[in-house]
């Protein structure tokens, strides 16, 4: 038999429907002796929250995140709100004794997370950030052959994370919806939102950076603050590209903006070793393009892998050979790996210091933007 986990939620956003849809899934495809259930979710918008809950079935709902933390019929807090409010509710949930799973980025800053990465670990409880693009399979056999040493050694790393929507002055900042081009809200633009997805996977993948240069650009400089109605300074970065030393001794190239027309999230990465190449594509997530040095010259080129067979990560206990899987599925398979977690007590990466890593690095990428320095971390 297994066990019931009692989800509690808060938030019922984007990020809010992408990790219901996994906690409700996760038991029907992959057998980790936990059964999760969505007991409660917690926001401030009583009609919008109730339609959310009757939506995925959540048992009841709270008004105040609070109360839901305070429940006895709790086991785990999952973290679904603009980052400015992870540091309270990851705390305070931690001091309840509850599980936490945390949206990323862990926190706006550094500063801000390390008491989060205290608080878990003074209470003991299991926690994860969601970086879940670790959990694309594509992406996770990067990880697995480059690891098995397939490229040998790492010359180059080089992400990007192209959207779009910013572009328009008419765009507001803070308040539903907007609250990424708050600088007090988001903690940063582009750096936190997107391209420390990218950092997370490279790290993950290519080890940690050693030092990094960056430049950064506010395009617009004012926009209207939805909260205050006042046109206000904008203090997010619109736009980054970043050098980057690994501690490996390979160089990364991490480029993110909300300014490229055409794109709307397009994140891509490359990986250049001694004996081969590897590229994958958000667009085209099932597939990678796989480059063998290896193979005789006459023969040699970019090969298509579809990420589809039985022995791909995770793909054993989805379909048949052949048959694709989406953006959903990367949160199902992170939520399934936190639930093997939990049964061999080998947490599952990132937990909240792993993630903290990531927070640093996008510290640095902002305050090289304005310094225009070098830093090493
Ligand atoms: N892993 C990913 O790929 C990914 C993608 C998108 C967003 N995110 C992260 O997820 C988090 C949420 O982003 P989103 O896109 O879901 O945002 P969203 O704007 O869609 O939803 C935010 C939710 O927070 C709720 N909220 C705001 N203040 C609250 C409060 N005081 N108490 C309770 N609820 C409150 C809102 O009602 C809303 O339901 C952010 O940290 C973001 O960086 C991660």
């Amino acid at each position: 038999m297994s066990k019931a986990l009692n989800i509690g939620m808060v938030g019922y956003g984007f990020m809010a429907r992408a990790h219901s849809n996994a906690w409700a899934d996760v038991a029907h495809f992959f057998d980790t002796g936990y059964r999760p259930v969505l007991k409660a979710a917690a926001a401030r918008n009583a009609s919008k929250l109730r339609h959310f809950a009757g939506m995925w079935g959540y048992e009841s709902i709270e008004s105040d995140w609070r109360t839901l933390v305070g429940r006895k019929d709790i086991d785990a807090i999952d973290i679904c709100v603009p980052n400015d409010l992870h540091a309270e509710i990851a705390i305070a949930a931690a001091k309840a004794g509850k599980m936490v799973l945390c949206e990323k980025p862990l926190a706006r800053s550094e500063a801000e997370g390390v008491p989060m990465v205290e608080a878990v670990e003074k209470a003991r409880v299991p926690n994860m950030v969601w970086y879940n693009y670790r959990r694309v399979p594509a992406v996770s056999l990067v990880k697995e052959l480059v690891a098995k040493g397939k490229i040998g050694r790492v010359f180059h790393y080089r992400a990007k994370f192209l959207q779009d929507w910013t572009i328009s002055p008419e765009v507001p900042q803070g308040g539903a919806g907007t609250w990424r081009l708050d600088v007090d809200a988001a903690g940063s633009g582009v750096t936190g939102d997107l391209i420390a997805h990218c950092l997370d996977t490279a790290i993950w993948i290519n080890g940690s950076i050693a030092s990094l240069t960056a430049m950064t650009e506010t395009f617009i400089k004012e926009r209207k603050h939805v909260i205050t109605g006042e046109v206000q300074k904008v203090g997010i970065d619109d736009a980054a590209a970043v050098l980057t030393r690994f501690q490996n001794g390979s160089l990364g190239t991490f480029e993110s903006t909300r300014y490229a027309r055409g794109h709307k999230a397009l994140y891509t990465l490359e990986i250049n070793g001694e004996h081969g190449s590897f590229a994958w594509d958000l667009h085209d997530m099932n597939r990678l393009q796989w480059f063998d040095h290896k193979v005789d010259g006459q023969l040699r080129g970019w090969s298509s892998v579809l990420v589809t067979d039985g022995d791909h990560p995770y793909l054993g206990k989805w379909w048949v050979p052949g048959l694709i899987i989406g953006y959903e599925h990367s949160f199902i398979h992170q939520v399934a790996d936190f639930l093997e977690g939990l049964n061999t007590g080998r947490p599952a990466a990132p937990t909240f210091r792993d993630a903290l890593e990531t927070t640093r690095v996008c510290d640095a990428i902002i305050a090289s933007g304005k310094s225009g320095q070098w830093v090493n971390l």
